[in-house]
């Protein structure tokens, strides 16, 4: 095995053309890499990528080489983006090849909008400005595509082909969201649904008549990118990403946007909300676009939506007051469980999620009937379990074992849980507002217990390696 730089010191011997000696080196390479080769006796550099997220961009401020536009956002207003093969000498300018052939640099990409929010002057994080910014997200994306739901267009307008049944290929907090917008799938259509990991989605079967729906907020996870590639077997893929410039978003058959805007928090927020509200508001428009939801139902449907801005806020308001004496109480836990019925189950997933990423509990999401089959042996005397309590009958008894057994319950959802927000059962997205005091009580623990929340520990946000 022999190292890159090695392999392009060998080329060097014989001339010092270094766009050409990287362009050789890169030839012997296998897997997927994105690099950049400087000469230290020159000063000189080459880029690379293969299989492997890498833009270029120039301006008045100089020329930038990044895996990802929001690191280089506040100098560029434009970037170009290296295809597989392509290798690019950075000089007063970009000197563009593909495979050792001079080529043409790839139109410019206008950048995305930067942040609207700003960080206030307390040690704010960026995890907090994204969860108070997720009612104005929601609102602007409703506002973007509210009007196209009902008429089919959101649907229509993509160009893919009617479907039976929907695969949401996904990971984590993505995986989530797809897990709501295949339940809204089936319960407002009666269509069926899978959610397959995206790590695990090459064994998995996929009939006819499936839409595979890929959803990746950076639309750069390399998980994501590999179960692409080994075959979604005839489904047309429609990507589900927040940069519709990512790999995943050039590479589909049809791409939406959550349109959340830059999210800098490892722990993702914003963007799940954009997430489960678009593809909710797909989900409507496919049904109504293939005659099967009436337009008077997706109205009634789309007018709940239109809901979700004022009840983020008002969840966040009451996570602000309720939550603080809570966090305290449940600061020495060692872990945790998370519990929903119906559509709560994923926003339960969510929650779980969200507390082990950024104050590194354990913490574990069922469905509250599965409680009995195993993880009650782990309640113990204080254990806290977290309840989305979206008024599902079935609950009380499965809070009734827990508090048998000496766990503390906390109860999010309707009047009288421990933090009251607004949730209806037949809402579209399910228990949405719910997920805001999830990620508060896991941003609150994490400040907490000193965590900085926008960095943990052997996370990425772009995880382009599988
Ligand atoms: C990483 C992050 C998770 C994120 C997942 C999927 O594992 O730590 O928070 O949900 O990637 O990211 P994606 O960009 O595909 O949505």
């Amino acid at each position: 095995m022999r190292v890159i730089c090695h392999l392009v010191e060998d080329r060097l011997l014989d001339s010092d053309d270094l766009l050409g000696a990287v362009s050789d080196a890169v030839a012997q390479l296998t897997g997927s890499w994105a690099l950049v080769v400087l000469d230290a006796r020159t000063g000189r550099m080459v880029a690379a990528a293969h299989r492997s997220p890498l833009l270029a961009a120039r301006s008045a401020a100089g020329i930038f080489l990044a895996s990802d536009i929001s690191a280089i956002g506040d100098w560029v207003d434009e970037f170009h983006i290296l295809a597989d093969g392509d290798v690019v000498e950075v000089t007063n300018d970009l000197v563009w090849t593909n495979s050792g052939i001079p080529a043409v640099v790839p139109a410019p990409i206008p950048r995305p909008p930067r942040p609207h929010f700003s960080l206030t002057v307390e040690a704010d994080d960026h995890m907090a400005a994204e969860i108070r910014e997720q009612p104005e997200a929601a609102a602007r994306l409703l506002e973007e595509v509210g009007g196209r739901i009902a008429t089919g267009e959101l649907w229509n307008d993509l160009g893919l082909p009617r479907f039976d049944r929907m695969r949401v290929v996904a990971c984590g907090t993505s995986l989530n969201a797809g897990e709501v917008i295949g339940s809204a799938l089936s319960r407002l259509g009666g269509l069926g649904h899978s959610s397959v990991v995206a790590s695990e989605a090459a064994g998995s079967v996929v009939e006819p008549g499936t839409l595979t729906v890929m959803i990746s907020q950076s639309g750069e996870t390399a998980d994501v990118l590999r179960a692409l590639e080994e075959g979604p077997q005839g489904s047309p893929v429609l990507a589900l990403v927040n940069n519709v410039h990512s790999t995943l978003g050039r590479k589909v058959d049809a791409v939406l946007s959550c349109a959340a805007g830059p999210e800098i928090g490892v722990a993702a927020t914003k963007t799940f909300v954009c997430q489960v509200i678009v593809g909710t508001g797909l989900v409507i428009s496919a049904l109504v676009a293939s005659g099967r939801m009436d337009v008077a139902r997706a109205h009634r449907l789309v007018n709940d939506l239109y809901l979700i801005p004022e009840q983020l806020a008002e969840a966040a308001a009451a996570a602000r007051a309720l939550l603080p004496p809570l966090v305290e109480e449940v600061r020495g836990a060692k872990g945790f469980l998370f519990l929903g019925r119906g559509a709560g189950v994923a926003y339960a997933a969510e929650g779980a999620l969200k507390l082990k990423e950024i104050t590194y509990r354990w913490a574990e999401a069922y469905p509250a009937g599965e409680l009995k089959h195993g993880p009650l042996a782990l309640v113990e005397e204080g254990t806290p379990v977290i309840v989305i309590d979206d008024d599902d009958h079935r609950l009380a008894g499965n809070i009734a074992e827990v508090r048998a057994r000496g766990g503390r319950i906390i109860t999010i959802g309707r009047p009288g849980s421990s933090v009251e927000v607004p949730l209806s059962l037949a809402a579209p997205c399910g228990p949405l507002a719910a997920v805001v005091p999830l990620q508060m009580l896991a941003l609150g623990l994490a400040v907490e217990l000193g965590f900085d929340a926008d960095k943990p520990r052997n996370l990425a946000k772009s995880v382009t390696v599988d």
